[in-house]
């Protein structure tokens, strides 16, 4: 809280509900490749913030910088201009140690192909980013042990990758991605290489994750489900952010109460009931209330 304040400061205002705790936050954040003579502006000026316990998704073409976005989060990438607040700490202060050792701690990857190491069982694959933890290896093992078990994977813990399904893998790489108790868990494409019944399977479980942990969750994603599931989406093309359309399940429920079914159908209650619940939904929406769990820090 003290940096995030520091941080207003330095930008010259503060933000008008001073409990607002962002863990992601990009000013104007550019991002140019040069190819020899050719340069790609794969990010064109990015403002986005996300609150700690957020789930957001990222949808756009291909090659609108989606990625991109996506590493400069993660700490594999650094701006060309303007500035990542990562947890309040601006990351271009950071040196390459710090940088490695900040992504390390912060962040959880997941990604499409899922990057197991093919030699390493299940259980030795969550366990490897844990080597260089203080905690002894009994409490390593236990500690992945408890993570396969979360991500429903405890009767796969000594099968090697080659003898897992997509799916199961996938799972594999979501344990390891909250081995170090990452700040925010990104994923590009998590189902991209699955099937639609597993990558729904998928999604249920970061679903779960970010609802029962209160994981702050960012997912670049085609897949409409994942959307769905996501307090907002982003669309970005040509680098930039197109529109951001905000659907906290409490403003679905809103919809769906207006437009899909008649209130009357949905719950066989009247209208006068239908009024106090929307002014209910209506409020809760505004102040951005999420289901119990969902804020707990980090
Ligand atoms: N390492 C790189 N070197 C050069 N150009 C790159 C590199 N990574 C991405 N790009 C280019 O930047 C643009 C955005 O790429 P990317 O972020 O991967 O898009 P997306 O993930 O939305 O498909 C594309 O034009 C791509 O070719
Ligand atoms: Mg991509």
């Amino acid at each position: 809280m003290v940096a995030k304040e520091k941080k207003e400061e330095a930008h010259g205002h503060k933000h008008p509900t001073a409990q607002v705790d962002y863990v992601i936050d990009f000013r104007d954040v550019t991002k140019t490749y040069k190819l020899g003579v050719t340069t790609v502006e794969a990010l064109r000026g990015i403002n986005l913030s996300v609150e700690r316990g957020d789930s957001i998704s990222i949808m756009g073409p291909s090659g609108s910088g989606k990625s991109t976005l996506l590493h400069i989060m993660g700490c594999l990438d650094v701006p060309t201009s303007g500035k990542y607040y990562l947890d309040g700490l601006d990351v271009a202060t950071l040196g390459s140690d710090d940088l490695a050792r900040t992504r390390g701690k912060k962040i959880g990857f997941v990604f499409q192909f899922f990057h197991l190491i093919p030699s390493l069982n299940a259980i030795e694959n969550v366990i490897l980013p844990m080597m260089f933890d203080s905690i002894g290896e009994e409490e390593r093992w236990k500690k992945a042990e408890a993570l396969l078990d979360k991500v429903g994977l405890k009767s796969r813990m000594y099968h090697k990758p080659n003898e897992l399904s997509g799916g199961e893998r996938q799972r594999v790489a979501i344990a390891r991605a909250l081995s170090q108790n990452p700040t925010v868990l990104l994923a590009d494409e998590p189902t991209g290489n699955l099937d639609s019944a597993v990558g729904a399977e998928i999604i249920k479980l970061f679903h779960k994750l970010h609802h029962e942990e209160g994981i702050t969750l960012v997912t670049v994603t085609h897949d409409p489900q994942i959307a769905h599931y996501a307090d907002r989406v982003i669309f970005i093309k040509d680098g930039l952010i197109e529109k951001i359309t905000k659907g906290t399940e409490h403003e679905r429920m809103v919809e769906m109460l207006k437009k899909e079914i008649s209130f009357e159908q949905a719950t066989g209650l009247g209208a006068g009931e239908e009024e106090k619940l929307l002014k209910v939904l209506e409020k809760d929406g505004k102040n951005g209330k999420k289901p119990e769990g969902a804020k707990k820090k980090r």
